[in-house]
């Protein structure tokens, strides 16, 4: 079995499989490299020779025990059908969704035979992967990717969206519900191109007010999870309901039930090592900025963290992506101390 699904049947071994969130990206020169001579991001992303090859760069470096495939969250509503940029140095624009009409334009099946490159970068991918190795299709739950929508930048804290949840209730709703169908299309369509286990990044779970939890992150998220368990049982699903706090991170776990929970850096880990149940795997969270400290720092952290999960079915990761000012060499000592069993 791949190291990285033991957890996930169950199996402790001597030490937690480990991947990284952001793991290939800008740290990296040879990332770097690419980046410049294809010029635009989503160039990388639609082209499966780019994004496979960028997919398997940390894996070549480091050997983590899963590589996730090269994409971003914000292909999802491109492919319905909304223009989505890329600009360096201020990241993605879209043009924000208004009104109803708009949102009637959008296409589940248009964005099936768009994303065909992110699916054929799968196959690739699974095809020049080593056997032991997993790969991890995502997507963004809804909220997150609403976020985007309405709002077309992640410059001005979401306003327009966290407004839109009481003005336009009907635009709101129907977002959501239109985009829980077309993410479940895109995970299932990933798992068939060769994904071994899938996670969904809700990274603006913490904006949705108490009162509308349940509307727009619980119950659109257990729909996908449902939708995904029916039809693949064996494979992982894992969500990261970024930055909700333990006690929400413990309803998530009793309401939505994933395979996986994964845990941003402002969760304590030990309050949730009693709290979640023990069948559900534990996955972070170690703060990225940390691993930009000292190599003595970064070693003492993963220790303390591998400790504290012993035990218990767990994944070494971190609690957000790796900064594009990380050292290289950093990844490879966080690496060669989770698996040196001294913990
Ligand atoms: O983790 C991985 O290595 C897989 C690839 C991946 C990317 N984005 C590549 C990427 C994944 C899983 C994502 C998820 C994603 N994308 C999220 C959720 C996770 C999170 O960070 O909270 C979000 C919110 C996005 C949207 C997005 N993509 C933003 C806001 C930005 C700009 C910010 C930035 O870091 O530049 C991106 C760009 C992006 N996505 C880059 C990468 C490697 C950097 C692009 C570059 O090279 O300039």
């Amino acid at each position: 079995m791949k190291p990285f699904l033991a957890p996930f049947s169950g199996i402790v071994a001597d030490y937690p499989p480990c991947w990284f969130m952001r793991q290939a990206g800008r740290y990296l020169p040879e990332y770097r490299k690419i980046r410049e001579s294809a010029g635009d991001f989503l160039v990388m992303c639609y082209t499966p020779d780019l994004a496979t090859e960028i997919t398997l760069q940390p894996i070549r470096r480091f050997g983590m025990d899963a590589a996730i495939i090269f994409s971003d969250i914000l292909v999802v509503p491109h492919g319905l059908g909304q223009p989505l940029e890329f600009i360096k140095g201020y990241g993605p624009k879209l043009e924000p969704l208004v009104d109803e009409d708009e949102l009637n334009l959008l296409n589940v099946e248009r964005m099936v035979a768009f994303l065909h490159p992110v699916y054929q970068a799968i196959r690739q991918t699974r095809a020049a992967l080593a056997s032991h190795i997993a790969l991890i299709g995502f997507a963004g739950a809804p909220w997150t990717l609403l976020c985007y929508m309405l709002d077309g930048n992640g410059k001005q804290d979401f306003v327009r969206s966290r407004t839109a949840i009481y003005e336009h209730p009907k635009l709101v709703e129907r977002t959501i519900a239109l985009l829980t169908h077309a993410i479940i299309e895109h995970l299932c369509q990933q798992i068939e191109a060769g994904a071994d286990a899938v996670q969904i990044f809700d990274s603006w779970a913490s904006h949705v007010p108490a009162t509308h939890r349940e509307m727009l992150v619980y119950q659109p998220t257990r729909t996908i999870v449902q939708a995904l368990k029916a039809r693949y049982p064996h494979v992982p699903v894992i969500c990261f309901p970024r930055a909700i706090g333990a006690h929400d991170v413990q309803h998530f776990d009793n309401y939505v039930q994933p395979d996986g929970l994964s845990v941003d850096y402002t969760t304590d880990m030990a309050a949730l090592y009693s709290s979640i149940s023990p069948s559900v795997v534990l996955q972070g969270n170690l703060d990225p900025l940390a691993l930009m400290a000292s190599k003595e720092v970064i070693c003492a952290q993963a220790r303390a963290l591998v400790q504290l999960m012993k035990g218990r079915p767990f994944v070494m990761n971190l609690g957000h992506g790796v900064l594009p000012q990380t050292p290289p060499e950093h990844m490879q000592a966080l690496i060669e101390t989770i698996r040196s069993g001294s913990a």
